[in-house]
């Protein structure tokens, strides 16, 4: 299904004609496999006005926690129920692959964990997830403050320009800026590779960029173009995605050769041993060489630094991008968060030590992926005939799904769901202290932190699967400690200096949704230094755009 947002008010007769189409299709649609299930009769320009996932609210809240969204002979079911997300997703997880996410995605993955089949994905994941343990997170700490100080420090370059000029603040696409900060931590973090890309550009930045924006075009497209046959050769556009793939292989094939060459039996004591303290490159690579003898077959390898390259890149920045646009809008809480960095960290730089300390930055964090959660849905189809379990309202006995029904869970529903949340749609951090229990809905088991003990940062076991920003059960995130982590820095290191502004209304930020939600023109913020800005109590919007050059410049 693709949807991109658009402006919300479009001319009426655009609706009326996109309304009739509609009714003819929800006419030829009646019926279908899944019997008695809610079926959503939106208006086809439902689809096609917003961002997917609001239409897939508004049903939600009409049909229920389990309805079936027909397009012509296709149907899809929409769970936004968290005792259904758990049968699907932990209890009967082996009953479901990824289905039109793994055909997306395979052309670029290969067998990497997300679009792997089940014997691959369970020799891989093996593998892979004893990577992100307590030493190599601790040692990442320094990689994500040095990163996020790099980018700090080109901010407060292009400040004092303006201080020069007279002026007192910048404006910059934070999203953007996200955007390489989170490129390079994962470079770093996954195959000791520096992008450099908050302060330069290069081919590879650039093929990355490319196939990140067809993976996305293709997730939001109806038809598999790429599959047609001689369009990878004849379509420029598919020319270049090849190209661009090309060019990130290489650099990878390069990286695990060189990562296979070095490999050093001192090195694999430390590994062996978890001493990080010394070791030149902790990467993920190191440890997956190192760890697993020099005969690992390269192409899995690349096929794995592909996958987290991917899902660990604009997820990351997306989490940044909302939880700063939600923060210019709430300056209290701007302020809270700040009072918490200068008592935690002064002008010291975060060590893991510190981000536990840092309770309000790390919920801020967790808040953003409620309101934005990446991607929005979570996508299965089922291998075999699965009785889905009753949801917590109304239909008690669930319901019966054939073999090959795609399923989406809608984590946005869930996330914002009147039934499990206070005031859903609202910003509150806070939110995460304050524990809700069950209030008697049967088969949910409410929040309770000791369902995970000493987990930093709220999760699906702590929520019963109401809150699943990194999915759950065996196929659950392995990046997710992370990518939170690296949020928690990232911002920390951001407020420790800045202030932030919002240039326009929030309503002006148009959202986009691919494999991630993202903004339509990027996140336009006024960033100042915070004594300049209580000086000044500025709230001026600019209404002008700045072009930052590849040598730090920039021109208005
Ligand atoms: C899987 C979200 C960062 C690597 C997933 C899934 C979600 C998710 C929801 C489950 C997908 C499903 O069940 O269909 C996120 C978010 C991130 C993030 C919101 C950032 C805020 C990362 C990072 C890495 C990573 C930093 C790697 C360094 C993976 C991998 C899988 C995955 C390899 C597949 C796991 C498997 O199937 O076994 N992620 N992710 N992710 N993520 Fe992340």
């Amino acid at each position: 299904i693709r949807c991109q947002s658009t402006s919300t008010n479009e001319p009426k007769t655009k609706r009326n004609l996109l309304d009739n189409a509609s009714n003819l299709l929800t006419n030829f649609l009646s019926g279908g496999s899944l019997g008695s299930m809610p079926v959503a009769e939106g208006a086809v320009s439902d689809l096609f006005g917003r961002p997917l996932f609001f239409s897939l609210y508004d049903w939600f809240l009409e049909h229920g926690s389990v309805y079936k969204l027909a397009f012509g002979p296709k149907a899809f079911v929409v769970v936004s129920d968290p005792i259904v997300a758990r049968h699907i997703l932990r209890e009967n997880a082996f009953s479901f692959d990824k289905g039109v996410l793994a055909d997306i995605l395979e052309p670029i993955m290969g067998k990497g964990l997300i679009p792997a089949d089940l014997d691959t994905w369970k020799q891989r994941r093996r593998v892979i997830a004893p990577g992100f343990h307590t030493l190599y997170l601790e040692a990442m700490v320094k990689v994500f403050t040095d990163c996020s100080e790099r980018t700090t420090a080109k901010f407060e370059k292009l400040l004092d320009g303006e201080h020069s000029r007279g002026g007192d603040a910048i404006e910059l696409d934070l999203e953007a800026e996200f955007s390489s900060l989170a490129l390079d931590i994962i470079g770093l973090g996954v195959f000791n590779y520096d992008f450099g890309s908050v302060t330069k550009e290069s081919p590879v930045i650039k093929a990355v960029y490319g196939t990140l924006f067809e993976a996305e075009h293709r997730s939001t497209f109806y038809i598999p173009y790429w599959k047609i046959p001689l369009a990878r050769w004849v379509v420029p556009r598919q020319r270049k995605f090849h190209y661009d793939l090309k060019i990130i292989n290489d650099c990878l094939d390069g990286l695990i050769k060189n990562a296979k060459d070095s490999r050093e039996e001192a090195d694999v004591e430390k590994l062996q041993q978890r001493d990080y303290s010394n070791i030149k490159d902790a990467s993920l690579l190191r440890f997956l060489v190192d760890m697993r003898g020099a005969d690992v077959d390269d192409r899995q390898l690349r096929d794995d630094l592909m996958t987290m390259l991917i899902a660990g890149h604009e997820t990351t920045a997306a989490v940044l991008t909302w939880a700063v646009f939600l923060l210019a809008q709430n300056p209290s809480k701007i302020k809270k968060a700040q009072a918490e960095v200068d008592s935690v960290l002064g002008q010291g730089r975060p060590t893991l030590e510190s981000i536990k300390k840092l309770e309000y930055i790390r919920l801020i964090a967790v808040e953003a992926l409620r309101l934005y959660p990446q991607p929005p849905l979570l996508i299965r189809r089922a291998l075999e005939e699965v009785v889905l379990p009753g949801g917590y309202k109304g239909d008690k006995d669930g319901y019966t799904i054939p073999a090959g029904t795609d399923i989406f869970i809608s984590v946005y529903n869930l996330h914002r769901s009147p039934y499990f949340w206070d005031r859903p749609h609202d910003f509150v951090p806070e939110r995460f202290l304050e524990q809700k229990d069950s209030d008697g809905i049967e088969g949910w088991a409410g929040f309770d932190p000791s369902r995970s003990p000493g987990a930093l940062y709220p999760n699906e076991i702590i929520s019963d699967f109401a809150f699943l920003p990194f999915g759950g059960g065996p196929r659950k995130c392995v990046g997710d400690q992370f990518a939170l982590m690296e949020s928690t820095v990232a911002l920390a290191v951001l407020l420790q200096k800045f202030d932030v502004e919002l240039k326009g209304s929030p309503e002006s930020v148009e959202l986009v949704t691919g494999a991630t939600i993202h903004t339509k023109n990027g996140l336009w913020k006024r960033v100042n230094i915070v004594l300049n800005f209580l000086k000044n109590g500025n709230y001026e919007f600019a209404l002008q755009m700045v072009e930052i050059k590849s040598d730090n410049s920039y021109q208005k």
